[in-house]
């Protein structure tokens, strides 16, 4: 049987774990490793499809939770699909609702069935399971669809963490089972286990049994030190298998990009890029910058002297300081397509250097000037 999605593997590092591959998905080839934007409400925040399509996204990420929600995916479904729907014509991962519902905290119930949760818009109650999950991403149409997972809180004690991965991998199990269309859409398994090794250990040998076509990394980058987050990321990709697609959830910091890059990941997503740009706040190559700053009240420079973005090839940092300070839109507009512009950039930068075989030194060149993270 064929699968939607496939991993093909170009290159190794030989220093570090990094790879350079591609992820074939019935929407286009995504060459890794990759960042994702998000667009969880079927649009990446304050940007037209065009845009985020010429800084070079290849794949962005969306949510069952906020999409099931509203509009509804029967909706969506009906509209002919995410894709359609949201005018995206490139590949589309999808998270499964489980992350977002155990966010809810006090709002939400956990059984073996699945998740009672309280909307966060109107209070009303809900169910998502495995089942519905996967009914919701087969409505969406995603070319990559996540299993209904919980990612424990950090800290978590041991038995905690172990009864939530062996549940998630029930919750897997069912997942696959419900999922019929595998030509059209792929199903990727997600591996918890806390901060415990032997439970990722576990966790990851009762997914990789499933034999999906690409696996997450969930559980890491939820309020712990980054060396521990680091230290268990290390070991996790080790149980991961060297065909199939690795994806590290929820993280997009430049540091921690090339951290998991080093660690052997292939596909990221955060909020973090436009979430910040929302706050007046840009990454660039010498560092974040806060444009609120009353310093840039006069600084006629771009943005980032280095980026080519439409943002820096056009505006000042006065200019877009005097945006935000006048809460116009078009200060979001512009930052977010630098920040998107800034991460997908680097992820490109990085690809190359592993080709050439100089991925720490690019690494070090970027650290050197970004600073301190
Ligand atoms: N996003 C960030 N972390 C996670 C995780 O552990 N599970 C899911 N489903 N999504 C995530
Ligand atoms: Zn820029």
């Amino acid at each position: 049987m064929k699968h939607a999605v496939t991993y093909e593997l170009l290159k190794k590092d030989s220093r570090t774990k990094a790879r350079r591959g591609r992820v074939h998905t019935p929407h286009g080839t995504i060459e890794t490793p990759v960042f994702m934007p998000v667009g969880t409400a079927a649009t990446v925040k304050a940007m037209r499809p065009e845009q985020v399509k010429e800084m070079g996204a290849q794949i962005i990420l969306s949510n069952t939770y906020h999409l099931y929600l509203r509009p509804g995916h029967e909706i969506v479904r009906e509209a002919g699909g995410l894709h359609k729907f949201m005018n995206w014509d490139r590949a589309i991962l999808t998270d499964s609702g489980g992350f977002q519902v155990f966010s809810l905290g006090a709002l939400r119930k956990i059984t073996e069935e699945g998740v009672q949760f309280r909307s966060h818009i109107d209070g009303s109650k809900h169910m998502l399971s495995p089942e519905k999950s996967m009914e919701i991403q087969n409505a969406l149409g995603s070319d990559i669809m996540m299993a209904f997972d919980e990612c424990a809180p950090y800290p978590s004690d041991r038995d905690y963490v172990k009864n939530s991965l062996e549940r998630t991998t029930r919750w897997l199990k069912r997942c696959k089972e419900y999922h019929k269309d595998t030509e059209r859409q792929s199903l990727f398994g997600i591996m918890q286990g806390g901060m415990y090794k032997d439970l990722r250990y576990e966790s990851a040998m009762q997914v990789v049994d499933l034999d999906l076509p690409g696996y997450a990394i969930g559980g890491l980058s939820v309020g712990e030190p980054k060396e521990l987050m680091l230290d268990i990321l290390d070991d996790c990709v080790d149980y991961l298998p060297e065909e199939k697609a690795r994806y590290l959830m929820g993280v997009g910091s430049p540091d921690y990009l090339f951290e998991g890059v080093e660690r052997g990941v292939d596909m990221f997503d955060c909020v973090l890029p436009t979430r910040i740009a929302r706050h007046g706040m840009a990454m660039t190559s010498y560092g974040r910058v806060n444009i609120k700053n009353a310093k840039y009240e006069r600084d006629f420079e771009a943005l980032d002297p280095e980026c080519d973005c439409y943002t820096c090839r056009n505006y000042s940092k006065a200019y877009l300081r005097h945006l935000y300070k006048c809460d116009e839109m078009l200060s979001a507009m512009l930052l977010s397509n630098h920040n998107l512009h800034f991460l997908v950039n680097m992820m490109g930068n990085i690809r190359k250097a592993i080709e050439e075989d100089r991925f720490l030194e690019y690494k070090n060149e970027f650290y050197t000037k970004y600073g301190r993270f």
